[in-house]
């Protein structure tokens, strides 16, 4: 489904992404994990459209996609979440997902159709369709969910999920990963997941790749990934805890 090679982003003289490479098949969850900084959310806002990669190629279904604009990116089937959720404070949390959907979908809908999307994107994630709530009452938790809400609304093949579940607790995060397994299972759609703890990522995905200062570490199953050396010395230092923390 999603070809890259060679993606390599730069700020100036800095390389944030350098030289990844990876595939996804149809259907996947691959888990993107690294320290903060490592280049995660870069890569996704170079596969998302809204950074011009300074060099690589991404394909997409069969096309060239890099450099693409990210409304055309969403079009073609790539929705994304951001980490840090910025929705619109004056519309409803109803009104917030039917923007995505009039804007975002592959076929232009009705104003009425787009409303129909945004309920059910909402039902997906488990927040009330009552049209009269607003979003002040969302909490850490509920503004992830509207994130994701209004990524799925677009009727993505491909959902690219900057998570990075901070500021969730335990059962949240469980939450939250219980709901990208039934978002494939249901719907069937292929996802990137990017997470900078290990946890409880790892009983989710098929596949994890970690990134350190922009380029891919290791990659495998997150029972390889957790054993790999270069993952534990960079990524999880030498601390048991998190070392446990990581493969539990
Ligand atoms: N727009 C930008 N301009 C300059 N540097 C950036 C920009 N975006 C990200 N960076 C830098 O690139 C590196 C990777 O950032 P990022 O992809 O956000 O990391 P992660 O999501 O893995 O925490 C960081 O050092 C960050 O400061
Ligand atoms: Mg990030």
């Amino acid at each position: 489904m999603l070809e890259v090679r060679d993606l390599t982003k730069r700020f100036g003289g800095f390389t944030a992404v350098s030289g990844v490479s990876f595939d996804l098949a149809e259907g996947e969850i691959l888990g993107l994990i690294g320290p903060n900084g490592s280049g995660k959310s870069t890569t996704f806002n170079c596969l998302s459209g809204l950074y011009l990669p300074t060099s690589g190629n991404v394909r997409f279904q069969g096309r060239d996609i890099a450099g693409w604009s990210s409304s055309r990116v969403c079009h073609a089937g790539i929705a994304r979440t951001f980490q840090i959720p910025r929705p619109f404070k004056n519309l409803t949390i109803l009104e917030n997902v039917a923007v995505s959907a009039y804007y975002g979908r592959a076929r232009s809908v009705s104003r009425r159709e787009a409303f129909v999307h945004a309920e059910e994107a909402l039902a997906m994630v488990r927040l009330p369709v009552d049209p009269t709530l607003g979003i002040g009452g969302l909490g850490a938790a509920g503004l992830k969910k509207l994130e994701l809400a209004r990524a799925l609304a677009t009727g993505p093949k491909l959902l690219l999920a900057d998570e990075s579940l901070g500021g969730l607790d335990e059962s949240e995060m469980d939450q939250a990963a219980d709901m990208l397994q039934a978002i494939r299972r249901d719907k069937g759609i292929t996802i990137i997941w990017v997470e900078h703890i290990m946890g409880v990522l790892m009983r989710v995905v098929d596949r994890v790749m970690v990134l350190d200062h922009g380029e891919v570490i290791a990659s495998g199953t997150p029972a390889e990934v957790a054993a790999h050396p270069k993952v534990i010395e960079v990524y999880l230092g030498s601390d048991p805890t998190a070392r446990q923390h990581a493969q539990a």
